[in-house]
């Protein structure tokens, strides 16, 4: 296999900046990269197209039904109702399990923002059913470091924001006994073989391959270049030696928005040239803004989406001042030709946070056919996130110091493994 097989299996033969092309853009104008990701069309990116362009593969009902088998348990609906849609080598990871042989989860956060929005939940939530479904251990990188060489913010600030996200995603219901989370620069100066891990990254990827996977370019800083062997360390379980005891065999499995596959296409196709397993992977698609899926949400715009910190007002606010509707003009339109599901945002994001399978199909019929309204949607999902939120805001609040400092020591974990 050549040293770039794994990166270049979606395009043999594109020249680099062909690459650079197929990474940023696609015919219809989808752009997805991980600090950029947007689409012309009000109904999103187009994730079939996605799959082919990257050389991923789809999660089929075939899959699921092994996922189903092998675990005893029905599916979660983020992977029933194709949320999470795509991944890499998941069928091994079965395989492991159904031998009875160990692996662990690993997902991240880049702490840009003081509190986390509805969007940044969703693969904490997927993470959290895998780590309660299999019961293995959980590592979460928090990239402070990474936040702090893209963003406008200093080491501590960005360092802050990483304790500050801990206390949300720890909000998520993970399990202490099974879960350690890192701020990068808290930690990485404390874990040599970590930082060994990151040396052999580096080597072992030249500058055009990074160009070619990332798209930097001659001005960008030599922080950015070095940053995807930090992201690419923790895939390997030798770089945790407090919870593996030095074993460099145990793969992983990386639950993460479509947008961060370049760091793991990097990570996987120097894994065997290190020694490793290549790290499976399990995409979800993306959130959409309140504005539509055309649109972005936006750090600096809380109108375009909900934060775990919103109170159950600003929910019912922003819900229905701003959730871009799928229905007509007027009433008497709307109830001739119906309203469009795949653009409405409050049936989209229901599709996330509705568990109800029967309620939900019912909902999307009734909407279609047009006897449903879009205030009838938008009242649904206002009482499903105040409801989801009060919850999370209970479980936030319970989160003190100790609770953070306990999630982030360095320590072994306790699971069906070890
Ligand atoms: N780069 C990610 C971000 O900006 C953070 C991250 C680090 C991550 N490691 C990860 C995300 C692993 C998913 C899986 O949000």
């Amino acid at each position: 296999m050549s040293a770039t097989s794994e990166v270049n299996e979606k395009m043999s033969g594109a020249s680099l900046e062909e690459q650079k092309m197929s990474l940023n853009d696609d015919d219809a104008g989808d752009v997805v990269n991980p600090w950029n990701v947007s689409s012309q069309s009000q109904t999103g990116i187009d994730y079939n197209k996605l799959i082919k362009r990257f050389g991923s593969s789809k999660i089929d009902t075939e899959l699921l039904d092994r996922i189903e088998k092998v675990t005893g348990r029905p599916v979660h609906h983020f992977l029933r109702r194709g949320i999470f849609f795509s991944h890499r080598d998941l069928h091994s990871i079965l395989t492991m399990y159904e031998e009875k042989k160990p692996f662990f989860l690993y997902t991240g956060r880049g702490p840009s923002s003081e509190a986390l929005h509805l969007g940044h939940l969703v693969p904490f939530i997927m993470t959290k059913w895998l780590q309660d479904t299999f019961d293995v251990p959980l590592v979460i990188q928090l990239t402070d470091d990474e936040k702090f060489l893209w963003k406008d913010l200093t080491l501590e600030e960005a360092n802050r924001l990483a304790h500050e996200n801990a206390k949300d995603i720890i909000a998520c219901g993970f399990d202490p006994a099974k879960t350690f989370i890192f701020s990068d620069l808290d930690f990485i100066g404390q874990c040599p073989q970590f930082y060994h891990n990151m040396c052999r990254v580096q080597r072992s990827v030249t500058y055009n391959q990074i160009k070619g996977i990332f798209g930097f370019g001659d001005s960008d800083h030599i922080g950015k270049i070095a940053f995807p062997a930090v992201q690419a360390a923790p895939s390997f379980s030798s770089s945790f030696p407090f919870i593996f005891g030095g074993r460099k065999d145990v793969p992983c499995l990386i639950p993460c928005a479509i947008d961060q596959d370049p760091y793991f296409r990097m990570t996987r196709d120097v894994a065997p040239r290190l020694g490793f397993p290549k790290p499976a992977l399990l995409h979800s698609c993306f959130f959409p803004a309140l504005q539509g899926a055309a649109t972005k949400m936006s750090a600096s715009d809380p109108n375009t989406s909900i934060f775990v910190t919103d109170t159950p007002k600003q929910i019912k606010t922003k819900v229905n001042r701003h959730a871009f509707s799928g229905g007509r003009d007027t009433v008497e339109e709307h109830r001739r030709l119906g309203g469009d599901c795949a653009v409405d945002i409050s049936y989209q994001y229901l599709t996330f946070f509705l568990e109800d399978d029967a309620r939900l199909e019912q909902i999307c019929a009734d909407y279609t056919s047009g006897e449903l309204l879009t205030g009838f949607l938008k009242k649904e999902l206002i009482d499903v996130l105040q409801k989801m939120l009060a919850e999370q805001q209970e479980r936030r609040k319970a989160v003190t110091d100790d609770t953070l400092k306990l999630f982030m020591t360095p320590r072994p974990l306790t699971t069906r493994f070890c």
